[in-house]
């Protein structure tokens, strides 16, 4: 047994129940954490029983950052019998939801899912309210999804090479969706325009969740979007696949090819999702989240939810704090000279 959880009994002669009462307390406070994992501590006085966790995602709901928050909300609240409820803040490339939680109080209710656009956001945004880096707690990473290139229905392509062709002739007219600057949308439509060498004319969105349905009802032509998004509208024939940005084809989508086997160089991306708490949460509630998330990415259901959507996992490792912090550094970096040859900045 850890002593850290044995009280400092107090050196006074105590009666034997009481010494065995004060042990017993102590074995509770140990297993409570055990118990509700993530749980932090009821918020003082309420005695309505604990608040929920909020998973706050910066992006409009119904897309795919939204899809993978409410699955891992509800294994994270089956995993650890604490309720886990999903808030959703968007604007600004996802920055306006990240400011919030910024600002949220360190007491692990409130957390933030976000994703690759964490990293690219301090390069794009040069006012930012807030440093990823400094401002945030990682709590670990969560899942890698890839990404694909979607047309309207009715797009005068029906390849990806096709779709390369009609871009370069008609990209003054050729409307793309994106949700944001920052957003996986933009990134992806960033490296195609510069692997293309094509100015397209783009509509920002609260998130891809809407997009879809302007790019559904033909009001724009092409997005690039994650799997957790496209993979079903793509297999319900609602909109065309052209492409997937993943190294290799996709198993729930095998007939659509890879950016590079269509000639497209430069194109392979797949958006990482993490959680994370604000600054200044305590060290042992940390912990508890990350058990939490640990325990609700292990899960039998969220497996299967994520695996039907062509959505990989983190790994042990991965889904640590340390895991995700070397993580946000290293694509910080990574993206900046990227952002910054572009020359497209949000202010
Ligand atoms: C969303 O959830 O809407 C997306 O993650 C937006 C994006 O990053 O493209």
């Amino acid at each position: 047994m850890d002593h850290a959880f044995e009280p400092a009994l107090p050196a006074v002669p105590l009666p034997a129940c009481v010494r065995f009462l004060l042990l017993r307390l102590s074995l509770a406070a140990c297993l409570l954490p055990l118990a509700a994992a993530a749980a932090p501590a009821d918020s003082p006085g309420d005695g309505a029983g604990p608040q929920p966790i909020t998973l706050v995602v910066p992006f409009a709901a119904r897309g795919p950052t939204d899809t993978v928050a409410r699955a891992l909300a509800a294994a994270m609240a089956e995993q650890s019998g604490y309720p886990v409820v999903v808030e959703n803040r968007s604007g600004a490339g996802g920055t306006a939801g990240a400011a919030w939680v910024a600002r949220a109080a360190p007491d692990g209710l409130t957390l933030l899912l976000h994703h690759i656009g964490m990293a690219t956001a301090p390069t794009l945004y040069r006012s930012l309210p807030y440093d990823p880096r400094r401002d945030f707690e990682p709590v670990g990473r969560i899942v890698d999804v890839p990404m694909t290139l979607v047309a309207r229905p009715g797009f005068p392509a029906v390849t990806l090479a096709d779709a390369v062709r009609h871009i370069r002739r008609h990209q003054d007219s050729i409307v793309v969706a994106y949700a944001g600057l920052g957003a996986a949308s933009h990134l992806c439509g960033l490296l195609l325009s510069v692997s293309l060498d094509v100015d397209l004319i783009q509509v920002p969105y609260r998130g891809t969740g809407p997009a879809l349905v302007d790019l559904q009802a033909g009001q724009a032509d092409l997005m690039c979007d994650q799997t957790t998004n496209t993979g079903e509208p793509i297999r319900a024939g609602r909109i065309r696949g052209l492409g997937v940005t993943s190294a290799h084809r996709l198993a729930g989508l095998p007939g659509l090819p890879t950016a590079a086997e269509a000639g497209i160089a430069g194109l392979e991306l797949s958006i990482w999702h993490g959680l994370f708490a604000p600054r200044g949460t305590p060290p042992e509630i940390l912990q508890r989240l990350t058990q939490a998330l640990q325990a609700a990415l292990a899960s039998p259901v969220f497996v299967r939810s994520m695996n039907d959507m062509q959505v990989v996992i983190a790994s042990r490792e991965q889904s640590s704090p340390a895991g995700l912090r070397t993580l946000l550094a290293a694509e910080i970096a990574r993206w900046a000279p990227i952002i910054r040859k572009a020359g497209q900045y949000a202010d």
